[in-house]
């Protein structure tokens, strides 16, 4: 049955887990199929699900891992209810999804530098653009931090997407022993920045690119309830070209935002 007010590209459907792996500290990857080929996706949409048995009754929201024919990946950490249940869906079981959600990352044109800042499970729709750019042949660099080398999953994947990968963890335990904005530092002025991670890092990102005279895109996470535009539960403020304040919905008009349109509640 398809829900109201779904927007237009998104469809629900039935996804089975293929597999459920833990690749880290409570961070599992998800592999599901789904009976008939996806959608387009977007790097920075995100698929909003739930297990279709138990007593989860709102979807979350998940950005889009890697995305191909019929197979859908998901990489996530456990911070909750509604992850706990999804870490513990097994081989076979259904997950009801609806897909895919969202206002994605711009690409922007060359010659414009295609910077990728992750920051840990920020990394999800980094790591699908990032294989895009790579099939693309489209030159770009990639920052990836986390607070330790366990919480860094995935990084020999994305090193094989990007020669140009630097590492870094807050306690040194791989890559640079660093914030992920020292790697700001030596960028040329064509970089353009497409940011995902904790909203501090976010923030920091943000507010350095700006002083860097920078592009920078920036996807927000707000608790979601309906994940299609009608609660209201999931809006930031805004503030549009021409100076005025409003709010924005998280799942429609974002998640991805240029960060200077962002108003960034006080730490
Ligand atoms: C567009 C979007 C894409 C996302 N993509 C990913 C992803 O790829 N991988 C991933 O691990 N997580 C992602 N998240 C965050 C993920 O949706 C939440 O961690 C999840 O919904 C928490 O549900 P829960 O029931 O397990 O936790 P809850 O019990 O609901 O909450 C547990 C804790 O997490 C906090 N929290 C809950 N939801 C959010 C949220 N949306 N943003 C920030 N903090 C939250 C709560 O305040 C609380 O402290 C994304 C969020 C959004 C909005
Ligand atoms: S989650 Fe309902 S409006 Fe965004």
């Amino acid at each position: 049955m398809t829900e109201p007010c779904q927007p237009p590209s998104a469809q629900q459907m039935m996804a089975t887990v293929v597999a459920n792996q833990a690749c880290g500290p409570g961070i599992h990857l998800l592999e599901l199929t789904c009976a008939a080929a996806l959608p387009a996706i977007a790097p920075g949409q995100f698929a909003f699900l739930r297990p279709r048995h138990g007593d989860i009754f709102l979807r979350r929201p998940l950005g889009v891992h890697e995305a191909e024919g019929t197979r859908l990946r998901l990489l996530f950490d456990v911070v909750g209810r509604g992850t706990a249940a999804l870490a513990a869906v097994q081989p076979g079981q259904e997950l009801d999804l609806l897909l895919p959600l969202g206002h994605p990352f711009e690409i922007p044109p060359p010659p414009a530098l295609p910077v990728l800042v992750a920051g840990g499970l920020g990394l999800p729709p980094l790591h699908f653009l990032a294989r895009q750019l790579h099939a693309a042949q489209r030159p770009f660099r990639m920052l990836y931090g986390a607070r330790t080398a366990a919480r860094l999953v995935l990084a020999d994947d994305l090193a094989a997407l990007c020669p140009q990968l630097r590492l870094f963890t807050d306690d040194g335990s791989a890559g640079e022993h660093a914030q992920i904005t020292a790697g700001l530092a030596d960028l040329p002025p064509q970089a353009h920045l497409l940011v995902c991670g904790p909203t501090p890092m976010m923030r920091a990102v943000a507010s350095a690119a700006a002083q860097a005279g920078l592009a920078c895109q920036v996807s927000l996470e707000e608790r979601m309830a309906c994940g299609l535009g009608v609660c209201m539960g999931c809006v930031c403020r805004t503030r549009n070209a021409d100076g005025q304040e409003g709010r924005a919905r998280v799942c429609v008009e974002g998640p991805v935002f240029p960060a200077q349109e962002v108003l960034w509640d006080s730490p």
